[in-house]
């Protein structure tokens, strides 16, 4: 039930007071004759209790099977359906967002794509993203845009609607200057991005390498967090994105969860040591090079079959983007050529779940395994490290974890590793093996205070009050958080 006060909230907001553009909508259904269901993420429950409170609006594309595009309301959010072509998923999706940008901005760990025909897409998308917002934002509302899929949209909006307070967030790692040199299209979407009145990012690399890139190939000045862009203030800063450590807390404390996790370690064996890796289907994953570090450690000699097991979900994405079948393939091949030289009748070295589990499922995976192998070559963020954490209320339990993730800044007490030498990753994962109780105790209660601290509420609270404090309006037009979410102390 909803407090006296929060109803009031309600009838103070008017509908677009918050605006949220991203390139997906946070609602999904099984065919167009189905009912909406709310999409699992960080992102979307991070959001929700502000889109709520502020009678908020989400702009985004609904999916390719999507073709009636009218607003609909579901569990209290305005969602404004986008339409995309087929062809425009390809150009602007498929090519520019995920086969130029998503590489280039992955430290290039495969080859970008430069085509030419990509961008008249990407700009006409971004523009259709930016008149939808424009017509749905409430006057002196805010819109928070997300992510690399936009990047035009700031300035886009800006043009169309300067009363507005204009948030950007990108959600993969922004890359250093010799990296985003290389893009042709570098200045328009660095002018993009300057549309916005605080550019968040994951890291303070990322703001940094903003910051830089902005002096060298744009007219404005930026030092510190801050641009000026024609007299008007641009605030550069890292707001590293969490997840809702309470919620998955309380899952691993599930009685149900609980006997599920007892059940994976019984199939999979007593005795055994359980590794596990869960990731979206991508090579800046780094799935490869974990089997072959796991290969490795079985040819070593040190441990068999009957000691260590792999458990390995990997969730099926961007299938019709070249690259991705590819990982794919490779990655099938490796855990056939491992499980045909280690395995034996009865039990295999990897298990390999490719599809996606519901978060009920992971937690009880989290919870059934002694180490967590999270080693992408490189990534914005990646909150399957800190969902792991969340999940050990033991306090026992080893995170293995790639130095180049944005969560190891924060999770600096896990056992980090590099990921592009598979010998250190073998080495590094047989010590996680057999580290001692007391050492992985200190490390995990001490990882779990860190993700408990700063929770996917703390980025959200953050991110909006710096909206809120970059140009100070009249305060009917601030933004309201809901009860419970602080506003930051420093
Ligand atoms: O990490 C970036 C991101 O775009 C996420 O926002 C999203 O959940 C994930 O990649 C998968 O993206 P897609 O929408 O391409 O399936």
């Amino acid at each position: 039930m909803r407090s006296p006060e929060t109803a009031r909230m309600r009838e103070t907001h008017r509908r677009g007071d918050l605006v949220v553009i991203a390139n997906r909508l946070p609602v999904h259904r099984a065919s167009p004759e189905s009912p909406w269901e709310t999409s699992p993420g960080g992102l979307v429950s991070a959001l929700m209790p502000i889109l709520r409170e502020n009678k908020g609006v989400w702009i985004g594309w609904a999916g390719s099977s999507e073709t009636d595009c009218k607003t609909f309301e579901h569990d209290g959010l305005y969602n404004v359906p986008i339409y995309l072509s087929n062809e425009e998923v390809r150009d602007y999706y498929e090519g520019f967002s995920n086969s130029t940008l998503w590489p280039l901005y992955h430290d290039a760990c495969q080859t970008p794509q430069y085509e030419r025909r990509w961008w008249a897409p990407y700009v006409s998308i971004n523009q259709r993203f930016a008149e939808y917002a424009a017509n749905e934002a409430a006057p002196n509302g805010h819109v928070l845009i997300q992510d690399y899929h936009l990047q035009l949209v700031p300035g886009m909006l800006r043009e169309l609607r300067p009363d507005v307070r204009i948030g950007f967030f990108l959600h993969i790692p922004f890359p250093p200057v010799e990296l985003f040199a290389q893009l042709p299209w570098r200045r328009r979407l660095l002018e993009g991005m300057l549309g916005a009145d605080v550019v968040g990012f994951q890291t303070r690399h990322g703001a940094q390498n903003f910051v830089r890139l902005v002096n060298r190939y744009t007219s404005h000045r930026g030092s510190g967090q801050a641009v000026n862009v024609n007299g008007r203030r641009v605030l550069a800063k890292e707001y590293p994105i969490s997840i809702d450590f309470d919620r998955i807390e309380s899952l691993a404390n599930d009685p149900k969860i609980i006997e599920h996790a007892k059940k994976i370690r019984s199939d999979l064996g007593e005795n055994r040591t359980i590794m596990l890796g869960v990731d979206r289907l991508d090579y800046t994953k780094g799935i490869d090079q974990r089997l072959r570090a796991v290969n490795e450690i079985f040819h070593k000699g040190n441990y068999t079959v009957d000691d260590l097991v792999l458990v390995q979900v990997s969730v099926p994405s961007r299938e019709s983007v070249d690259e991705y079948i590819e990982v794919r393939d490779r990655i099938e091949k490796l855990v056939g050529h491992i499980n045909g030289e280690f395995g034996t009748v009865g039990a295999v070295p990897v298990h390999y779940l490719r599809r996606s589990l519901p978060i009920e499922e992971l937690v009880a995976y989290y919870l059934a395994a002694d180490v967590m192998l999270v080693t992408p070559f490189r990534d914005g963020m990646n909150l399957v490290a800190k969902e792991y954490v969340a999940s050990r209320k033991t306090e026992t339990g080893v995170l293995v974890l790639s130095e180049f993730t944005g969560s190891a800044v924060e999770l600096d007490r896990a056992v980090l590793v590099n990921p592009h030498d598979i010998d250190g990753m073998a080495a590094t994962i047989e010590t996680a093996i057999g580290m001692p109780r007391q050492e992985q105790t200190r490390r995990m209660r001490s990882l779990r205070q860190r993700v408990r601290k700063r929770t996917v509420y703390t980025w959200a609270s953050d991110f909006t009050h710096a909206l809120d404090a970059e140009q100070p309006r009249p305060s009917s037009a601030t933004m309201q958080l809901p009860i419970g979410t602080n506003p930051p102390t420093s």
